[in-house]
């Protein structure tokens, strides 16, 4: 990296939670992308605790499943000699600013988030089951995440798409009120063909990391057989014919979507290999390109998480950089809105 490439680069900025483990929408949806753009910008990638105990989880299962997301980030390909890789908790920056944030988010715009309506509804109610407030507000916490560090591009999945909106308002109604440059109003990055990988029991839904249904997922962590034996009983469609079509086949679309994410392939040209041949075929073909694709990831994987030492240092030097940077902004935003600096006294 030459010096004038580090000046000019712009900042990218994505998280995932880790909540369980990631599945292949998360690889495909999102943290592909930043292994592939991981060089043309400053990056900051990180996992977010503080969002994942907006519903109950365990302690234990929740560290090992932090350094577990960040050891999955280094597997699929991001170098750490690059980018910054941190823990959304070692940087307090991203809680003081969303209280801030909160004071010009409206109820009304956190009422509309699909995300809040769909998790809310989910919950049956009971111990444990009650709807926390920070899962309300949990779209104002990413606001500060992003809004933090000045970014320019959020590579995400579709799902996402509506809390990059959202954030893009506060920062609009933030500048018009204490000047342009309080924050950068940032970009999304939708992948193109991965935006919303379905799950493979239920194609009409997206497939997520907390489906009860271990089926409907593929995980990081799933062995070779394990996959295959998914994509074997994953639901296809009526009708006998392999073609893409998201709303009449949803299913057999999923598993091109799925392999030309993977693969690079078109979908003409992947529809086209199939001519002739039988769903069968499609599903165990899928199997084999998602074991080599995964595979390595998972091995990388493990190995990092025996390396806790390698991780840690990781971690510590992430923190440390994702805090000088975060400051600056925070500092802005509290002198801006009228708080005395503790370092003007
Ligand atoms: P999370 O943990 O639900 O998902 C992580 C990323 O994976 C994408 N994704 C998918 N993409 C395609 N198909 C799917 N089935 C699929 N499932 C998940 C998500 O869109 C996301 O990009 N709120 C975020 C985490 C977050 C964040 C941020 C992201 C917190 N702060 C700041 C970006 C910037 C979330 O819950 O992602």
């Amino acid at each position: 990296m030459t010096p004038a490439q580090t000046q000019t680069r712009k900042v990218m900025l994505s998280a995932v939670q880790p909540s369980n483990h990631l599945t292949i929408g998360n690889y495909l949806g999102a943290i592909k992308n930043w292994v592939k753009l991981q060089h043309d910008y400053e990056c900051l990638f990180f996992a977010v605790d503080l969002h994942t105990i907006t519903v109950r989880q365990d302690p234990k299962e929740m560290r090992d499943q932090t350094y577990r997301a960040i050891a999955t980030y280094i597997a699929a390909g991001l170098d750490p000699k690059d980018v910054t890789l941190f823990v959304q908790s070692h940087v307090p920056a991203h809680a003081e600013l969303a209280w801030v944030l909160n004071c010009f988010t409206y109820i009304g715009e956190l009422s509309r988030m699909t995300q809040f309506k769909d998790k809310s509804a989910a919950k049956g109610g009971g111990e444990g089951q009650n709807i926390s407030a920070g899962l309300f507000t949990y779209p104002v916490l990413m606001a500060s995440d992003i809004l933090l560090y000045q970014t320019d591009l959020v590579p995400v999945g579709e799902d996402q798409k509506q809390h990059l909106e959202l954030t893009r308002d506060v920062a609009i109604r933030m500048n018009n009120i204490y000047g342009k440059d309080t924050f950068k109003v940032p970009e999304p990055y939708i992948a193109q063909v991965a935006a919303r990988i379905a799950s493979l029991q239920n194609p009409d839904q997206k497939m997520s990391k907390s489906d009860p249904d271990p089926n409907a997922s593929i995980f990081l962590t799933d062995s070779d057989d394990v996959i295959r034996k998914k994509l074997k009983r994953a639901i296809t469609d009526s009708g006998s014919e392999i073609t893409y079509d998201a709303e009449a086949k949803p299913g057999v679309s999923n598993l091109l979507t799925i392999q030309s994410a993977i693969t690079g392939k078109s979908m003409s040209e992947l529809v086209n290999s199939y001519a002739g041949k039988q769903y069968g075929h499609l599903k165990v073909e899928t199997g084999e390109i998602v074991v080599e694709a995964i595979a390595p990831i998972r091995n990388k994987t493990e190995l990092l998480l025996k390396d806790l030492g390698y991780l840690n240092s990781i971690l510590k030097d992430g923190a440390e950089k994702a805090r000088a940077r975060a400051h600056t902004t925070l500092k802005r935003v509290y002198e801006r809105v009228g708080f005395i600096g503790l370092d003007q006294l």
